[in-house]
């Protein structure tokens, strides 16, 4: 339905071509999701770890029940709860935190609003496995999943529920583990562990702290990985079991996982919700990386953060002062969908690209898009390019199809950005924007890489 029904083929354009001013020339018809999924070639690379398969949860390519899915307004909305959250915490750690307290007195990051803009892969727990589908999150630390029996309450998987009771591995995690005195304040019960994550839109699973076998590809194992059995959760998680945590904290899997993987981890996700992406663990980091530092900030421990300074657009920096970024810092997030910039930067933004886009009709804002247009009548147009500068020096050149939103098939194509509402919130570089990048994480050596080409 999202379809344009005749695809025509301009040879004289390449999608992504760049000419001389800067401008991306881009068929219309490249940025529309499929009715059908198109699976990426599973071609085994040299050095690229242990690799997953990375998929839309709202796409044909997702295992869920397509009746169930969002519409794009609702994922808008969920991505402010998101938002709204990750700057309420971070406003709270700010307040709690005093001038002598260490970064593991300040309460640790626990979750966010649990979007559904999301992505999945199917890994495997337990002896002899059982395969579940989750949420990968950079930005929370501790993997959870719905656990049998469920003591209290489950929200209703397609998947069945994981029965420790039938895994010769499993084993719940004591008070005095020390894995359990990582995770947030965590509760004891009969001696065991119990852990919490609570999310933005109020949603939360509560549970064992648990130990297990995962299981990341056939040749692929870790034992002894901890994560939270749900026997409590809220609904509000769609149809995924639980969520893997890729965060910076101790209880992520990349912590978890440092000595097998050396806290090394990349990701594509798809351009389209019809195509498939991947999520690599350990390995080499591809050629041609246009890399920058990775940024701690100690008031949100689990977030990787960037050093942005600048945004140009088709190749004129806009007038933005470097501290509108510093000031706050900019975070990369799998699960914000739209990336967020300080209200000064994207009303610059905003305006910049008003001006190349006047020959376009504009259509109506939506939810936090506020600048779209009607580009149903055209087979290709002209989209300014959009480049985020970072401080130290490298750029990272957007697509068309890393700018634009469609939320309503190319009759409503949106600027894929939106401002803060307060100066002092964190900025964000969201999924959008990250779409079709090899996204490269490389813990050790404190850097952040991008890619052209990822997903193929
Ligand atoms: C999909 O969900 C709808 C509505 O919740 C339900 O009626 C239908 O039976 C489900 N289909 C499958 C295959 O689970
Ligand atoms: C604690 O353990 C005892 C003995 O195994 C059991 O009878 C009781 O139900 C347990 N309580 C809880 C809250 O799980
Ligand atoms: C379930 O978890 C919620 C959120 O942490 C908590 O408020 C509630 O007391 C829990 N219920 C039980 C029966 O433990
Ligand atoms: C960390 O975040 C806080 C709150 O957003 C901000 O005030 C502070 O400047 C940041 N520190 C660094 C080093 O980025
Ligand atoms: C708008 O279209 C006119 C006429 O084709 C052209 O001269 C002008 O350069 C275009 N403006 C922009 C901003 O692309
Ligand atoms: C990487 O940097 C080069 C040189 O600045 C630039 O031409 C290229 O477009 C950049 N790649 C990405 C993915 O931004």
């Amino acid at each position: 339905m999202l379809l344009c029904c005749s695809v025509l083929i301009h040879s004289s354009f390449v999608a992504e071509d760049v000419t001389q001013s800067g401008q991306n020339i881009i068929d219309i018809s490249s940025l529309l999701p499929q009715t059908v999924c198109s699976l990426a070639k599973a071609t085994a690379i040299n050095g690229a770890g242990t690799r997953l398969k990375l998929i839309h949860q709202h796409g044909p390519c997702s295992p869920f029940n397509h009746s169930n899915k969002l519409t794009h307004n609702q994922i808008l909305t969920q991505d402010q709860s998101r938002v709204n959250f990750i700057n309420q915490h971070r406003r709270h750690s700010t307040i709690t935190s005093t001038s002598t307290s260490t970064t593991s007195k300040i309460p640790a990051y626990t979750g966010n609003s649990f979007s559904t803009g999301n992505y999945i892969i199917t890994i495997n727990f337990g002896t002899p496995e059982q395969e579940l589908t989750v949420i990968f999150d950079t930005g929370s630390d501790v993997t959870w999943i719905q656990c049998q029996p469920c003591l209290t309450s489950c929200y209703s998987q397609q998947e069945p529920l994981f029965a420790p009771a039938q895994s010769t591995t499993f084993s719940s995690v004591s008070c005095s583990d020390p894995a359990c005195s990582q995770l947030n304040s965590p509760d004891c019960s009969n001696n065991t562990c119990v852990y919490t994550v609570t999310y933005g839109d109020k949603s939360y699973t509560n549970g064992f702290y648990s130990e297990d076998t995962l299981t990341l590809s056939p040749t692929d194992t870790l034992t002894s990985f901890f994560f939270g059995c749900g026997v409590n959760n809220s609904d509000g998680f769609g149809k995924v079991v639980g969520l893997l945590g890729l965060g910076r904290g101790p209880a992520s899997l990349i912590s978890q996982s440092n000595t097998k993987y050396n806290s090394f981890f990349s990701y594509c996700l798809p351009s389209t919700s019809s195509s498939t992406g991947y999520l690599t663990f350990g390995g080499e980091a591809p050629t041609n990386l246009n890399s920058t530092q990775m940024l701690t900030n100690s008031s949100m421990p689990s977030f990787y953060f960037l050093g942005l300074q600048g945004i140009s657009v088709d190749g004129t920096q806009l007038d933005i002062p470097p501290t509108v970024f510093s000031n706050v810092g900019t975070i990369i997030d799998s699960g914000t969908v739209i990336s967020r910039l300080p209200p000064e930067a994207y009303s610059s933004l905003r305006d910049a690209f008003r001006q190349k886009m006047s020959n376009y009709s504009e259509a109506q804002a939506t939810n936090l898009l506020d600048t779209c247009y009607d580009l149903s009548s055209y087979d290709t147009v002209e989209i300014p390019t959009v480049s985020l500068e970072f401080e130290d020096g490298m750029a990272l050149d957007l697509d068309a199809s890393q700018i634009l939103f469609l939320v309503n098939g190319p009759s409503q194509a949106c600027l894929g950005f939106a401002g803060n509402k307060d100066a002092s919130d964190v900025g964000i570089i969201g999924n959008t924007q990250q779409r079709k990048f090899s996204v490269v994480y490389d813990v050790p050596n404190q850097v952040i890489g991008f890619g052209q080409g990822g997903c193929d």
